[in-house]
This record gives C-alpha cells, structure tokens and sequence, in this order.
C-alpha cells in the first residue's frame, strides 16, 4: 500500500482508538491530526482557539493534513472538522483509503460528555452542538469516503477488522 488510511468522522467516533489499533494490526505508522498540530505549535487545542480562533486551528490542521496526505503508508486520524475546509475536501478526495467512521448522536454524546479538551463542546448544550454539528458535515463525510463503518455497535477492534476487510488490505 502507497498511500495512507485517512479516518474521518464526528469527535467521539473513536478515531484515535481505531486508528491506534488499526496502525499495529497492519504494522504501520499511525498520526494524529490533533496531536501533530498541538506538537508544532507547542501549546493544547484549546489554546490555539483562544488565541487564534478556529480559524487559526484550521489553518495549522491544513498544513498537516497537505503533509500527511502526501506521506506514504500510514494510519491517519484527523479531528471532525477538517471536512469543512475546501482545500482540505480536495486533498481527501485526491485519497483513495478514506475511512469515514460513523456514529450517532448520542453515542458521541456518551463518549464526549466529561470531556474539556474539545472547545466546540464547551457549550451550554453540548448534546444539541453535537447535533448541529452533525447536521452540517454527515452528509459531506459521506460525500468523502471510500468506505464507512458504523462504531455504534460494535468494539473498536471489530471495527479495525472490519476496515481491514472493506479495503481488501487482508
Ligand atoms: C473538532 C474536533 C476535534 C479537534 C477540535 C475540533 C471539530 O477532534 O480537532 O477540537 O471541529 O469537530 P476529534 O474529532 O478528534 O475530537
């Protein structure tokens, strides 16, 4: 395989934890969007919108997207905005392995519901932000992927297994 598996969905449907096991099951390096942004710029998520708004963030997570698209084999796990921007829908369109790892509403909601390190959830709402958020880019993840995979019922190492499979990479 010459080009990376790129993981794309809502916060909450388990990106990172996939990818993690889907980066060893295939022996492969994994990235991490969020993590690679946080490590250029030295300081956390929340930081960067505070200073820089989400448009700042949005800017650095294209630089590293340009630069993890472009790289040979390796498990990618984006943040679940990166769909929004132009540039960045052209880059994962130009990908043959786009993941789009699904989830409803409320499962994103269990999973995220303690959580402080995702600005666009410190809301009064988080549950109805969720929703909205979903609303605005479900249908444009659709639109992006090669495959999607249902996280709702499953554990995330079927979910590995199963996108093994799809990609025909077993
Ligand atoms: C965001 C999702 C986050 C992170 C940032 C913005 C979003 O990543 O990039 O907080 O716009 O949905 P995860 O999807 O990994 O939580």
């Amino acid at each position: 395989m010459n080009s990376p598996i790129i993981l794309i969905g809502p916060m909450g449907a388990g990106k990172s934890s996939i990818g993690k096991r889907l980066a060893r099951r295939l022996s492969l390096p994994y990235r991490d969007t969020d993590q690679l942004v946080e490590e250029r710029t030295g300081v956390p998520i929340t930081t960067i919108f505070e200073l820089e708004g989400e448009k700042g963030f949005r800017q650095r997570e294209n630089k590293v997207l340009a630069e993890c698209s472009s790289a040979p084999a390796a498990v990618v796990a984006t943040g679940g905005g990166i769909v929004i921007l132009e540039e960045n829908q052209k880059l994962l369109s130009a990908n043959k392995h786009v993941v789009y790892l699904k989830a409803s509403v409320n499962s994103q909601f269990q999973r995220t519901r303690n959580d402080k390190k995702r600005p666009l959830l410190q809301a009064e709402d988080p549950l109805l932000r969720l929703q909205q958020l979903a609303d605005q880019r479900n249908p444009i993840y659709q639109r992006l992927a090669n495959i999607t995979i249902n996280t709702d019922q499953q554990s995330m190492m079927s979910s590995a297994e199963e996108i093994i499979q799809e990609l025909g990479l077993h």
